[in-house]
């Protein structure tokens, strides 16, 4: 297949590129930037000039293709409601460019976005939820897409993690280095699901090539790891002290990071595993957090990047 993918060239993109090449599919990538092309084509992949606000140009993208990954999303968490907007226009514009096909479209949600107020871990059936607080509405997005008959699918993910990035673990750990402190909330029992990076591309292609309308994925590996875990590896790691804040202190510590830092969000992937045969291998979150170089610049970080992404 060709496939159009939105966000190629970001964290989870640039793993789920070459997953898709090397599986024998083309993939036409959305970027940007000149620099975003040119990493693109390194990958093997053509490009695809474009910019999320310009929704006729992705309505090209997903009519010239035979099938759509959209990965893109503005993390510009201080303007969430507008992002999420955007977020749902761009959805809507790659769904009507599919309008009376069987061409799939899969899009992005978080595992975090499900209703789950019990403590079990949320699973595929649970209904998407949103809130003032979380306004993404990605998965609503892709429910009207599917009423006009699109085949429509949503991937939720939990924190997506390497020895690089880890999902909102790296905005705790520029937290932690600023405030000279890492923190978790309360007991700090409260979880957060996570997959490897590689783990995740690759369900990305299983989904993609057996998706089924209406239907939900769970990238899931682990279903909760305790943040009171993530904060002690990352003290370890900035060799800053770790230390409980209240849950009413919480929003003056974490800032816009409070809407998730002391929700307990555990997730299952295991009805995913068994649809797609999907095993994912790890490493597993703090595992990743223990081998990251805290101390390095952030240019020796991206220099270093592809070779420590692929390991
Ligand atoms: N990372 C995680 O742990 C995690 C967890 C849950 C959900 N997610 C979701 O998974 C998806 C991928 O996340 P990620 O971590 O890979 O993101 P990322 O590394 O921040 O990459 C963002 C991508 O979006 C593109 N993009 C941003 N603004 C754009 C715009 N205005 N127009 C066109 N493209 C734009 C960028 O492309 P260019 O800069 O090349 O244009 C880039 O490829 C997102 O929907 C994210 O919210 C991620």
């Amino acid at each position: 297949m060709r496939i159009f993918v939105t966000g190629a060239t970001g964290f989870i993109g640039s793993a789920i590129v070459p997953e898709l090449i090397n599986a024998g599919h083309q993939v036409l990538g959305l970027t940007r930037s000149e620099a975003g092309a040119k990493s693109l084509m390194a990958a093997g992949a053509q490009v695809h000039r474009g910019d999320l606000n310009d929704l006729e140009s992705l309505g090209k993208g997903a009519a010239m293709s035979d099938a759509v990954i959209h990965t893109a999303f503005i993390h510009d968490f201080s303007k969430f409601q507008e992002v999420s907007e955007v977020d749902r226009r761009v959805i809507e514009a790659l769904g009507a460019a599919l309008i009376g096909s069987d061409r799939p479209l899969l899009v992005t949600s978080g595992t975090g976005l499900v209703n789950n107020a019990s403590g079990r871990p949320a699973t595929e059936q649970d209904a998407p939820e949103s809130s003032h607080a979380l306004p993404r509405v990605s998965e609503q997005a892709a429910a009207a897409v599917a009423e006009k008959g699109v085949r429509v699918g949503v991937m939720r993910l939990p924190q997506v993690h390497n020895t690089v990035k880890q999902g909102l673990v790296t905005y705790a750990i520029e937290l932690a280095r600023q405030k000279g402190v890492s923190a978790y909330v309360d007991d700090g029992r409260n979880r957060w699901p996570a997959v490897h990076v590689l783990d995740a591309a690759r369900l990305y292609k299983l989904a993609l090539e057996k998706l089924e309308t209406g239907a939900r994925y769970h990238a899931v590996a682990e279903e909760g790891v305790p943040m009171r875990d993530i904060a002690e590896v990352i003290g370890r790691g900035l060799r800053v002290p770790v230390i409980s804040v209240s849950s009413e202190e919480a929003p003056a510590h974490f800032g816009w990071l409070a809407a998730f830092a002391g929700r307990d969000l555990p997730a299952s992937g295991a009805q995913t595993q068994k649809r797609l045969a999907w095993r994912p291998t790890g490493p597993g979150l703090i595992a990743d957090l223990e081998q990251m170089r805290y101390h390095e610049t952030e240019a020796d970080v991206v220099s270093a990047a592809p070779a420590r992404a692929a390991r």
